[in-house]
């Protein structure tokens, strides 16, 4: 049976194994998927261990993705351009691909579970930590009018887009000089985190504005609830993380299981949980 596994600091909370419990018995699939712990220095060893003993691939979650992209053997470009690596894969000659399926999983949730559009749509990234520089190849790679990043600080903002202008032209600036009107605005900053608002004007929203914070929970956040408020459609970032196991999981076993029935049972345990 082959091995996978996920790898974090702290781990037991990780939803990660039954979601591709879900995805293996939906697709026919053998595998075992278990939860490693590493302290935050000893990634190495871990992953080392798990390897040699025959594992086939990890998703790698905080705070080791920086350690995972330093640790694979060859990067996909969307890994190399995200600085981070949240799945490595053992390939046939041995050596390890190191993957991001963040910012995929991303926007499959927003095009094809949800149904929204990004081609051709004014998109605002709000932050630009890891989460925004994760998204923003996949976000361009789909044809967006414009994409633009704001950020409480906005020269790291500006700094993301100059990083990021051979792949398409971005904006930058911040959170309070945010320029137009939005048909779709992404919340990757982690205000929601600390349960806080990042302060955004209403004239960001354009009619029929869309809003995804890219953090989950039983209840909305306070970005879900501003934009609500405002009368937008609201997403919550749950479909994010059932889509990149999605993607990782296409990219370990060759088949794309559907996330649908999976993210049902676990928006069904998320709100349990939470009664
Ligand atoms: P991640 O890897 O999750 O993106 P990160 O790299 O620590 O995390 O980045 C966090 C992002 O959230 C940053 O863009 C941060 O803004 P600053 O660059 O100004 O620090 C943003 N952020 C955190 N708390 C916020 C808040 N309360 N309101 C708005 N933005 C916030």
């Amino acid at each position: 049976m082959d091995k996978y596994a996920v790898i974090g600091n702290p781990i037991q909370q990780s939803m990660s194994p039954d979601i591709h419990s879900a995805f293996a018995q939906q697709t026919d699939q053998d595998i075992e998927y278990g939860k490693l712990f590493a302290e935050v220095d000893g990634f190495k060893e871990v992953v080392d261990q798990f390897f040699a003993g025959g594992g086939k691939g990890l998703n790698v979650t905080a705070p080791f993705k920086l350690d995972a992209f330093d640790y694979a053997d060859e990067l996909t470009e969307r890994a190399r351009t995200a600085g981070a690596v949240n799945t490595l894969a053992l390939q046939g000659d041995g050596s390890l691909l190191g993957d991001n399926t963040d910012g995929a999983g991303l926007v499959s949730d927003i095009t094809r579970h949800l149904g929204w559009a990004i081609a051709g749509k004014k998109v605002l990234i709000l932050g630009a930590g890891g989460a925004t520089r994760g998204a923003l190849l996949p976000l361009l790679k789909q044809g967006p009018a414009r994409l633009h990043i704001a950020n409480r600080t906005a020269r790291k903002a500006e700094q993301l887009a100059e990083g990021f202008s051979e792949y398409g032209t971005i904006g930058a600036s911040g959170l309070d000089a945010v320029p137009e009107e939005f048909d779709l605005i992404i919340n990757a900053s982690a205000a929601s985190l600390s349960g806080e608002l990042p302060p955004l004007s209403p004239r960001a929203l354009a009619e029929g504005c869309r809003a995804y914070d890219m953090v989950y929970g039983a209840q909305p956040t306070p970005f879900m609830h501003w934009a609500t408020g405002l009368g937008a459609e609201v997403s919550d970032g749950l479909g994010m993380l059932v889509g990149q196991a999605a993607e990782s999981f296409a990219l370990w076993r060759g088949v794309r299981p559907e996330v649908a029935p999976v993210l049902a049972m676990l928006r069904e345990r998320l709100l349990q949980k939470a009664s």
